[in-house]
């Protein structure tokens, strides 16, 4: 451990210019409880975990390994996907609070099983307040490796007793939330005929289009990636495959790709009147939503249907069974009906009831907690 070092900073004024808000509070005024900073000189290993809120229970949330130009950059992305994970938690009724990490550096370069070791023992020292998962530039495989350090991590392959790749399961999240959506707009859940363009091929879109194929839905869909395209087209002769799915006349249109596609000018000509995918942070700013909102175009927003995921890593340290994750990520469907019922009700967007939503359960939580004279 001497090689390794500690930064402890417990609070932190939030970075600006975050291309996705979550809550009504977004400069940071309910700031972080913790953020970590880790350093191992034998590894090379530079992380930073940030613990966001624990007010409903430990906080989870995946280890995001990338190649940040620096810092700052690493520091600003952890502390809004910590944020996001609180909410996301929060709205899903999971008894977890909301926490990120992130590694900074090339996996494909600097990635070794040293080093996830040591970031395992980073993990560990914090006692069980941060339980770390899978994320961009890591594996089911690495969380294995970091589980020989810590006790703390889940989403680790179904061989060594993880529940394994999570897609699926926030595919069936999107598909139930898409449902959700469908009965808000036309009055019926049944995607029978309707035509939904599914931008991303990758781990979730591809479970998604094969949901939507077998409920009837008219499939289009596109990816950057020939290898996803073919094999969607091997797999379902049926679908469409297009350039670009936000230039078809389509009924819904799903992310299942990048962040940061619904910029003022795609919301401007998109012709979907639903909006519901798995990618996260799809708006590229806060103001989209509203005129999304404007044109009566229905946003499911992101955190809450693809809390599937999120859902599946819960159950696993709950050790539920396979039937049992199924059916809690099948209620995000009452999840999104309850937010978009709230938004109509009282007039306003979706993802600012989703917000309502997450904040109430927070505010109860602490309240019973300072009830019962813990929360001093
Ligand atoms: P993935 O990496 O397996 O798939 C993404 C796909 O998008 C790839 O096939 C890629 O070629 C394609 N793509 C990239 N840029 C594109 C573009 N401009 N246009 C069309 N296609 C493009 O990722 P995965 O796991 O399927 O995740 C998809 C999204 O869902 C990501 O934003 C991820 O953060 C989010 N998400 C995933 C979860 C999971 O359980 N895998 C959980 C929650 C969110």
């Amino acid at each position: 451990m001497d090689n390794e070092q500690q930064r402890e900073e417990t609070t932190v004024a939030s970075s600006e210019n975050r291309p996705h808000i979550f809550g009504s509070d977004p400069d940071g005024i309910r700031s972080h409880e913790r953020v970590l900073f880790g350093h191992d000189r034998e590894t090379g290993l530079r992380a930073i975990i940030a613990i966001h809120d624990t007010t409903l229970g430990p906080a989870l949330g995946g280890t995001r390994f990338y190649p940040y130009v620096d810092e700052e950059r690493a520091l600003e992305d952890v502390l809004r996907l910590s944020r996001g994970m609180t909410y996301k938690a929060a709205t899903s009724g999971l008894d977890l609070g909301g926490g990120k990490a992130v590694i900074i550096g090339d996996p494909a370069v600097v990635k070794s099983d040293q080093l996830l070791e040591a970031y395992g023992r980073l993990v560990e020292s914090l006692g069980g307040s941060y339980i770390t998962a899978g994320d961009v530039g890591t594996t089911s495989q690495d969380m294995d490796v970091i589980g020989r350090s810590t006790a703390h991590v889940v989403a680790r392959t179904e061989a060594v007793g993880g529940s394994g790749d999570s897609a699926p399961m926030t595919a069936l999240g999107v598909f139930s939330s898409l449902r959700a959506a469908a009965q808000n707009v036309w009055g019926s859940e049944t995607l029978d005929g309707r035509s939904v363009g599914v931008e991303g091929l990758g781990k979730v879109g591809y479970h998604l289009v094969s949901l939507l194929v077998a409920a009837g839905a008219r499939v289009v869909a596109t990816d950057v990636s020939a290898q996803a395209r073919q094999r969607v087209e091997v797999d379902f002769p049926d679908v469409d495959l297009v350039d670009d799915v936000l230039r078809v006349p389509v009924d819904v249109y799903a992310p299942c790709a990048m962040g940061a596609t619904l910029t003022p000018s795609t919301a401007e000509s998109l012709q979907a009147q639903i909006v519901c995918g798995a990618a996260n942070n799809q708006l590229s700013t806060a103001d989209v939503e509203l005129l999304l909102t404007r044109r009566g175009i229905r946003w499911v927003p992101d955190y809450v249907a693809n809390a599937g995921g999120l859902i599946q890593v819960a159950g696993e340290r709950q050790r539920l069974t396979r039937a049992d994750v199924r059916q809690q990520v099948e209620s995000i469907f009452d999840t999104v009906e309850g937010i978009l019922r709230l938004s109509g009700e009282q007039a306003i967007t979706p993802g600012a009831a989703a917000d309502q939503v997450a904040e109430a359960r927070l505010r109860a939580a602490a309240e019973e907690c300072h009830l019962a004279g813990v929360g001093v």
